[in-house]
């Protein structure tokens, strides 16, 4: 028997479940280099934009549009197929989120792209991964969609070399383009459709980030079974801002300043959602493009995200946390292990990327830690102190 062709087995007289198992991942015998070609090319954005700069951002992801602590509660009753992992017991952790939009440069928030969502859940138990650095925590690294932009790691591979071509070059043709891209975006959705390479492109609508679901869009083991995750806003302020608009034309940093006038009124609550993988064959790991169908897997809560008011940017004290925070799919608890060969190839990926910001950067990228006992601005690495 294949092991793509495992037998589901019974969760309960209701669910019926794909079970992990180490085999469910195919590997490609050149997996290797790939990996590394990607990392590479990963590596070439940050140095481009280094150069430029002479400060080393993310090779994707570089502009953060607010940083915020936030507490991460696991919920209790979970039914057993759900208290897996980090989700086994009930609990309270202290996390770090960041918000992000995907270009490598830094640019007007008018060039308008898909949204990112990290999460950094805080001093978390269990068997770790080895992702080549001390860690304790467990990270979410989102984007809001649901569906990955390529299947497998050689065409992902040809599309990031065109995006490396074009970082760090003409903001000023990006901005019209975007434009230009965003209208027809309009368009097209109002058909009832979306184009991904558009949004991609700067077409993305220019909703504020904090109204936005994020997704893991490729799936992770969740203990015994296999999982993709979802955020989605939960507490009014933040329903109140899904398809919500920004004004981003006219400021270089709408997003930043969209978020910090949220923080500085409101609180936020998130619901954290796992799908449960049914089969590998209707949901598959190893295609990184496939959305698993929702009516036969559901997304279900199985934690919340509470953030109170705060200060979501504060120059230069958030600069600094913003370098020295690195997340990774591959910071976590072995229980979550990322899944399926795009999956495979990040870990080099944001290893590599990260080295390069803490050998350039003052402060390296480096695990935060936690004051207890202090008040809400006591999350800090050595950026914070
Ligand atoms: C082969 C596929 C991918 C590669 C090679 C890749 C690579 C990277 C790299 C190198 C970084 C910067 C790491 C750093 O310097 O800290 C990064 C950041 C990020 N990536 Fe990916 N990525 C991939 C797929 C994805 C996917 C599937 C998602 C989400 C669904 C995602 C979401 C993000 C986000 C949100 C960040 C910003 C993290 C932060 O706030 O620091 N990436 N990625």
């Amino acid at each position: 028997m294949s092991p793509n062709h495992m037998p589901p087995i019974s969760a309960s007289a209701h669910d019926i479940l794909q079970s992990y198992s180490d085999e469910l991942e195919m590997i490609e015998p050149d997996e290797s280099e790939t990996a590394q070609a990607i990392a590479d090319a990963m590596l070439s954005i940050s140095r481009k934009t280094y150069k430029h700069s002479g400060h080393a951002t993310r090779s994707v992801h570089a502009k953060s549009h607010g940083i915020v602590r936030a507490e991460f509660e696991v919920l209790g009753d979970l039914s057993p197929a759900l208290a897996q992992g980090l989700f086994a017991k009930a609990g309270r952790y202290q996390s770090i989120i960041r918000f992000s939009t995907i270009p490598g440069d830094i640019l007007h928030d008018s060039v308008s792209t898909p949204r990112g969502m990290a999460i950094k859940v805080l001093d978390v138990e269990g068997e770790r991964l080895d992702n080549g650095r001390p860690s304790t925590s467990q990270d979410f690294v989102l984007v809001n969609g649901k569906q990955f932009s390529t299947s497998n790691p050689k065409a992902f591979l040809r599309s990031l070399k065109m995006i490396a071509l074009t970082t760090d070059r003409v903001e000023a043709l990006k901005i019209a383009a975007s434009k230009i891209f965003r209208r027809i975006e309009t368009a097209i959705e109002a058909g009832g459709g979306e184009s991904g390479l558009l949004k991609s492109l700067g077409g993305h609508p220019p909703t504020h980030i904090l109204g936005e679901s994020y997704f893991s869009q490729l799936p992770l083991r969740y203990g015994d079974y296999v999982a993709k995750f979802s955020v989605v806003p939960a507490s009014e302020a933040l329903t109140a801002l899904v398809g919500r608009q920004v004004d981003i034309d006219d400021d270089y940093d709408g997003l930043r300043h969209a978020v910090s006038d949220f923080f500085a009124q409101n609180d936020a609550v998130w619901e954290v959602r796992v799908q449960l993988c049914s089969d590998v064959g209707e949901m598959p790991i190893e295609d990184a493009t496939a959305v698993w169908d929702e009516s036969i897997s559901p997304f279900v809560t199985v934690a919340r995200i509470a953030a109170q008011a705060q200060p979501s940017w504060q120059a230069p004290e958030t600069q600094a946390l913003n370098d020295s925070l690195g997340f990774s799919p591959w910071d976590g608890l072995a229980a979550h292990r990322p899944l399926g060969s795009i999956m495979r190839m990040r870990q080099l990926a944001y290893q590599k990327t990260q080295a390069f910001r803490s050998e350039r950067n003052p402060l390296p990228v480096e695990e935060p830690s936690i004051d207890d006992a202090g008040p809400a601005d006591s999350v800090v690495g050595n950026a914070w102190r």
